[in-house]
């Protein structure tokens, strides 16, 4: 883990409550921490960073629950790489989505978060055009996908093409991108390690229906994004399951109960400060639809199309 992410975090586990954490190294290498470990000083509870990934859960050995087993199933990591690179070798993919995504990043001093990013397409445009970036997920494999993205500058992957036939992708990161103010935690999106008042940039994209607390996630979002000069691009296709979370807590979905009707609908006006669960409110500069694609074979894709809000404040 990078040291200059160092200064803004904080412990997850005591949240409300923020305590920086103190930082213990074991090995490092040109400013990236290698072994070592996190330490909150209040509750002493420790965050182990292991071949350079740090472990930010508030429970570091807790293991994946309710959907998220999903996401860490073999190949999930290549399927994912496939959707934010694939474009980068030449494949036909998801060039047009990316390139929607990063024209919707506003430019500007200050740092960046992108949480569940995945293999961290978007973290990385982020770091193009902000003083650093973070990206977190809860998946360790996805992490250690991008950071190693991050490091070498190239990762190779397969996707089957028909049955047991496969086709291999290499990707290599754009000259212009740059990976040395860029990092990728483990972290949980409901209890974000950093600093409130932290980011001048926040996204989350296709996140809010897989998180277990809906407006849990939209709370720690708002807490960790600057009160003044912020922006927020948010994202779902709304696809609610009950696997991921009871429906009692989705925000969309359903015709009764808490927020009824649709979840983009139901978004914007909590961000706008429907109920004063999020304050300072954001205004919405844009929304829109964004169609992107997942790839199982050459033959068969799937097509999610994620309903967008860009809010400032
Ligand atoms: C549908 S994928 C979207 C990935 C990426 N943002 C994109 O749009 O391509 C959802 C991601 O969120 C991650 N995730 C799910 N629950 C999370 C949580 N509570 N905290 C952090 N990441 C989470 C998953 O591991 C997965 O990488």
């Amino acid at each position: 883990m990078k040291r200059f992410l160092l200064p803004y975090l904080i412990c997850p586990a005591c949240l409300p409550r923020e305590h920086l954490l103190d930082a213990l190294v074991e090995s490092e290498a040109d400013g990236d921490i290698l072994t070592g470990q996190l330490s909150c000083p209040r509750c002493r509870r420790r965050f182990p960073v292991r071949d350079g990934v740090a472990n930010l859960l508030p429970d570091p050995d807790s293991t994946p629950s309710g959907g998220q087993w999903r996401y860490e199933e073999g190949g999930m990591a290549d399927r994912y790489l496939w959707s934010h690179y694939a474009e980068l070798c030449g494949a036909v993919a998801n060039g047009a989505a990316n390139e929607a995504w990063e024209g919707l990043l506003a430019g500007g001093h200050g740092p960046s978060l992108d949480a569940g990013c995945a293999v961290g397409r978007l973290t990385f445009a982020m770091a193009g055009r902000s003083d650093w970036a973070v990206g977190c997920d809860l998946s360790t494999v996805f992490i250690k996908a991008a950071r190693r993205l991050a490091r070498e500058r190239q990762i190779t992957f397969s996707l089957p093409l028909e049955g047991d036939l496969v086709e291999n992708f290499s990707v290599s990161l754009p000259q212009g991108w740059r990976s040395d103010n860029i990092e990728f935690v483990v972290a949980d999106a409901l209890r974000l390690p950093f600093a409130r008042d932290t980011f001048r940039q926040a996204a989350s994209l296709n996140l809010l229906d897989r998180v277990a607390y809906p407006l849990a996630h939209l709370y720690e979002m708002n807490r960790v994004a600057r009160s003044e000069g912020a922006s927020f691009l948010f994202a779902s296709p709304f696809s609610w399951t009950a696997s991921a979370s009871p429906e009692e807590r989705w925000l969309g979905g359903k015709s009764s109960g808490d927020y009824p009707g649709r979840g983009a609908e139901n978004v914007r006006s909590l961000l706008q400060g429907r109920g004063g669960v999020i304050a300072p409110p954001w205004r919405i500069a844009a929304s829109g639809c964004v169609e992107w694609r997942m790839r199982s074979h050459s033959n068969h894709h799937e097509l999610i199309s994620s309903q967008y809000l860009l809010a400032s404040r």
